[in-house]
């Protein structure tokens, strides 16, 4: 009795950790993962309260914004307020992570 008690114990322990490593639907994974920044980003960084050189080019998205292919992506509606970049999405470097060239 105690040994069953012990390996259900453990299969709860390890279940996350085996779980954890199964890939998400990436459709479902978009939704919440934040993409990752195509191009360096060491010019425009630091990023203080009074400059963000991001949101010199990513400007915050309109509905039936049209956007030529190789031009900034425009902010989605869930990095803004009023019309202006949302406080809580200012910090880009928080989510967005630059992906490195290959050597
Ligand atoms: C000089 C203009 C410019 C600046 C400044 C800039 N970006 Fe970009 N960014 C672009 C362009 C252009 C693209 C689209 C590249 C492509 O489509 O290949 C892009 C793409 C991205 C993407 C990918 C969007 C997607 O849909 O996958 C992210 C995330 C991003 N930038 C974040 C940032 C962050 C964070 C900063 C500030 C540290 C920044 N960018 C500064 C021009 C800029
Ligand atoms: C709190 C985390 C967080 C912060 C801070 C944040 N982002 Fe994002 N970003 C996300 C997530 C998650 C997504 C994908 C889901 C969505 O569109 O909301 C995303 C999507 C984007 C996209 C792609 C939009 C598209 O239509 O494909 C761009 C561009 C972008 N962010 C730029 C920025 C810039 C520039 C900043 C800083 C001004 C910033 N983000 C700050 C989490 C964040």
């Amino acid at each position: 009795m105690k040994k069953l008690f012990m390996l259900s114990l453990a299969a709860l322990v390890f279940a996350p950790v085996v779980y954890a490593q199964q890939p998400a639907q990436s459709s479902e994974l978009a939704k919440f993962a934040p993409p990752m920044i195509p191009h360096p980003i060491a010019a425009y960084i630091p990023i203080t309260p009074e400059k963000n050189a991001c949101v010199m080019c990513h400007i915050p998205g309109e509905p039936g914004m049209k956007v030529a292919k190789g031009s900034p992506t425009p902010l989605p509606p869930s990095h803004v307020s009023d019309g202006k970049v949302n406080p809580n999405r200012y910090e880009c470097l928080l989510c967005h992570a630059e992906v490195l060239p290959q050597k």
